[in-house]
């Protein structure tokens, strides 16, 4: 049977990529030097597009590829995909949900005691050889304070259960109130002025772009630290460096930003933020199940099977 074709349009692991070789002939849009050429000589013949969560497949790319049936996306976040249009051209759609759940909330709760007890800098505080001259500064208590959760998703409430196991008061605000024992709060503002670490895990995308704004910010105030395990795009990135700066806010933990892998200087320079390269799915269990479901989404498709995680 002759191969199918697949563009591959971000760095992909290579136990993601051997099994799409051996089921797929793929062609490498991300390293091309020459992306044109490339889409001239095979834009006709491509089926599949293979991607991960934080990259993008824009309108004017799919329009040169009218064969295209299916994106398998490497992630749980289909923000980079133009899902109303593929859905208008009959485009399926898969993600990753699920398998990456536990290891994101591991990773936000992680930053909450990170930023909360200052480990990273107690760690270069002792690697530096300054225990020595004196005991490293107090820190902040975790039990009591409350845990303010934008969007309470999958990943959101696995985010409460474990800060509630460190004795957090967890609310949360989402488009709408669900059936769990915690406080619905209904407006971001509100939800700010109460938090004491306002944790964002919402989807990405247009209806949540700098949702997290200077005004957000400064509600949020000197009391409150920002986590952002969701999507750079939800918060305005200028105004969060410039609230690290002045001390409008007390610190934030982000595991994602607004033009990765590029993080500003002047964030990198921002002492009260601990920032993480964009890993909380990234663990060898994790990873391997997500490469598994894109590669069992394609076979599916093209064997005519019901999707496993199908988006659209
Ligand atoms: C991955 C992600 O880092 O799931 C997502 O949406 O952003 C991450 O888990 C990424 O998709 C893997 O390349």
């Amino acid at each position: 049977m002759e191969k199918t074709s697949v563009l591959i349009l971000s760095p992909l692991p290579d136990f993601l990529m051997e099994p799409l070789r051996a089921a797929h002939t793929c062609h490498d849009y991300f390293h091309a030097e020459d992306k044109a050429e490339l889409l001239a000589e095979v834009g006709e013949e491509i089926r599949g597009i293979v991607m991960s969560g934080g990259s993008m497949s824009p309108v004017a790319l799919l329009e040169q590829l009218p064969k295209l049936e299916i994106i398998g996306v490497f992630g749980v976040g289909y923000d980079g995909v133009p899902v109303d249009w593929c859905k208008a051209h009959g485009i399926r759609v898969t993600n990753t949900p699920d398998v990456l759940t536990e290891d994101v909330a591991d990773t936000a709760s992680a930053l909450v005691l990170m930023t909360s007890r200052r480990l990273i800098a107690a760690s270069h505080f002792l690697h530096a050889g300054a225990w020595t001259k004196g005991p490293f500064p107090l820190a902040h208590a975790l039990r009591g304070k409350l845990a303010g959760i934008v969007g309470l998703g999958r990943i959101g409430k696995a985010i409460a259960q474990r800060l509630e196991a460190h004795g957090m008061r967890i609310a949360y605000h989402g488009r709408t109130k669900q059936e769990v024992s915690w406080e619905y709060v209904d407006s971001l503002m509100a939800l700010a002025e109460a938090a004491d670490f306002l944790i964002v895990a919402t989807p990405g995308g247009a209806a949540t772009k700098r949702l997290i704004s200077a005004e957000v910010l400064a509600t949020l105030g000197a009391k409150g630290t920002l986590i952002n395990i969701a999507r750079g795009s939800v918060v305005d990135e200028a105004a969060l460096i410039a609230a690290l700066q002045n001390g409008t806010i007390r610190g934030a933990g982000l595991d994602v930003f607004e033009n990765e892998p590029q993080v500003p200087e002047a964030l990198m320079q921002c002492e009260n933020a601990v920032l993480l390269p964009h890993l909380s799915s990234g663990t060898h269990e994790t990873r391997a199940e997500m490469a598994r479901l894109v590669v069992e989404n394609l076979a599916a498709h093209f064997s005519g099977a019901a999707l496993l995680t199908p988006v659209c």
